[in-house]
């Protein structure tokens, strides 16, 4: 074998697993094994495997959803299952999945080979064709939803063309990090990356901080400053929150994106400058323009490249991946040895809004690693927002009043020891009454 082909065995029997690595060792491949599909996910951020043979029955994700997350988020991988004497369905489901092709057990190593190898080549093909999701994963932006499918594709696309890019989302929806990636992507790469967030100064000291100053344009000017376009030159200005730059300087900023021309304050000097401009915002602009707070030349200049951040709890499917993204991340920081969450935190964190984004469940996660006791993050171990279950917090979906009632009547039922004649009072009903709903609602 010429080239030296990466394969990711996972199978939950120890023994075969064993077998399989040793086999495929001396066969010339380089191998990895992991025990489910949960732990073969991990593996694969580390080892960048180009055919993973995967066992279908596991305790832990089983082989078809291991399937569907590596063609979800690693579309070039090609995946060979592993299926039980007679289970033909379970076959052809895998390969209409995208499973590259299936083996039934027992197998010989022989075959196994031969299909490893054609299954290497067609990974080759793959990509030749760039796998852009990849790309964008390895440097840590990760989306499996649809819409954010779309996102990583015209991220690739926008970055090396040098457009101003309009990015949109609400609070922590990964604004600073897609435009950090559209940088990344870019021919500009190697050249400086230059954050300033329009909400953080005054509108004056804004524009020397934007354009630098000569001494003496203003009291405290002691010196000539640079601006940031200057020192962003041939590189890319990132401006956060472009919904808070007042208009003066919306003009300037035009001025800036027209003719690449500046002034410093208290200078007649007009200058060059090289740059690209990415901004972002969680305001509707085209509402602030019809308002008369944002002008319409400046959102037109700006609105060339446009990406739209879909809210966390329109991709619940990727909140599985993030959660265990962020895990990996603070326990390695905190040294602490947690596996996961356990089955009721998982449902709940699946049901929670997340108004917030990822940057709220990011916060969530490092909280609950550091107050942790145990392997496995437990109730316990989250802020305390979550405590009292789903029916406390800000779920999808609009409940009923009955179910708002009958959440409240336990909830206060438990605060006074289950004391009825003081739930009712507090109420501000009968007892009697108190007593009907229990039966209603069924509680206890
Ligand atoms: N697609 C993603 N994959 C992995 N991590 C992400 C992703 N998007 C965001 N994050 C993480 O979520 C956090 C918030 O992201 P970021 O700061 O880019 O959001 P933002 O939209 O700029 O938020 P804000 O509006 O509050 O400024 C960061 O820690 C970031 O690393
Ligand atoms: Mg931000």
């Amino acid at each position: 074998m010429s080239k030296k082909i990466k394969v990711l065995v996972v199978d939950d029997q120890a023994e075969l697993l064993e077998l399989l690595e040793s086999n495929l060792l001396s066969s010339g491949f380089i191998t990895e094994k992991a025990a489910n599909g949960r732990e073969a996910l991990a593996k694969l951020k580390e080892f960048q495997a180009d055919v993973v043979i995967t066992d279908y029955m596991m305790p832990v994700m089983n082989g078809m959803e291991l399937l569907k997350n590596i063609k979800e988020s690693h579309s070039a991988i090609q995946v060979i299952m592993l299926t039980a004497f007679g289970s033909l369905e379970t076959a052809v489901t895998a390969v209409k999945t995208g499973a590259y092709d299936y083996v039934t057990k027992p197998f010989s190593f022989k075959e196994l080979s031969v299909l490893i190898e054609k299954a290497y080549n067609e990974r080759v093909k793959k990509t030749e064709k760039n796998d852009y999701k990849e790309d964008l994963k390895n440097a840590g932006y990760f989306g499996s939803n649809k819409k954010m499918s779309k996102v990583m594709e015209i991220i690739e696309k926008a970055a090396p063309s040098g457009s101003t890019v309009l990015i949109y989302g609400e609070t922590g929806t990964g604004k600073e990090l897609a435009a950090k990636a559209v940088f990344e992507k870019s021919l500009r790469k190697d050249k400086p990356f230059v954050i300033l967030n329009c909400a953080a100064l005054q509108e004056s000291l804004m524009e020397s901080e934007l354009f630098g100053h000569e001494k003496g344009a203003f009291t405290g000017a002691v010196k000539d400053k640079k601006g940031l376009v200057e020192f962003a030159d041939k590189g890319t200005l990132f401006l956060d929150e472009i919904g808070e730059l007042g208009l003066n300087l919306q003009a300037k900023l035009l001025r800036l994106l027209e003719q690449g021309e500046y002034r410093r304050v208290g200078s007649t000097v007009t200058k060059k400058t090289d740059i690209r401009v990415i901004v972002a915002t969680n305001k509707d602009l085209q509402k602030m323009t019809k308002e008369g707070n944002f002008r319409e030349d400046l959102l037109f200049r700006l609105n060339i490249i446009n990406i739209e951040l879909p809210p966390l709890r329109e991709r619940k499917e990727d909140i599985q991946y993030l959660l265990y993204l962020f895990i990996d991340k603070y326990k390695k920081e905190f040294n602490k040895d947690i596996e996961g969450v356990s089955s009721d935190v998982f449902k709940l964190l699946m049901a929670y809004e997340w108004p917030g984004n990822i940057r709220e469940l990011e916060n969530v996660v490092e909280s609950s690693v550091i107050m942790s006791k145990g392997k496995v993050i437990d109730m316990d171990a989250l802020p305390s927002k979550f405590v009292g279950g789903v029916s406390e917090i800000k779920i999808t979906g609009v409940k009923t009043l009955a179910e708002i009632e009958k959440s409240h009547i336990i909830k206060v039922l438990a605060e006074n020891n289950n004391n009825k004649l003081k739930t009712a009072q507090i109420l501000g009903i009968d007892r009697t009454t108190l007593y009907s709903k229990l039966k209603l609602y069924k509680i206890e």
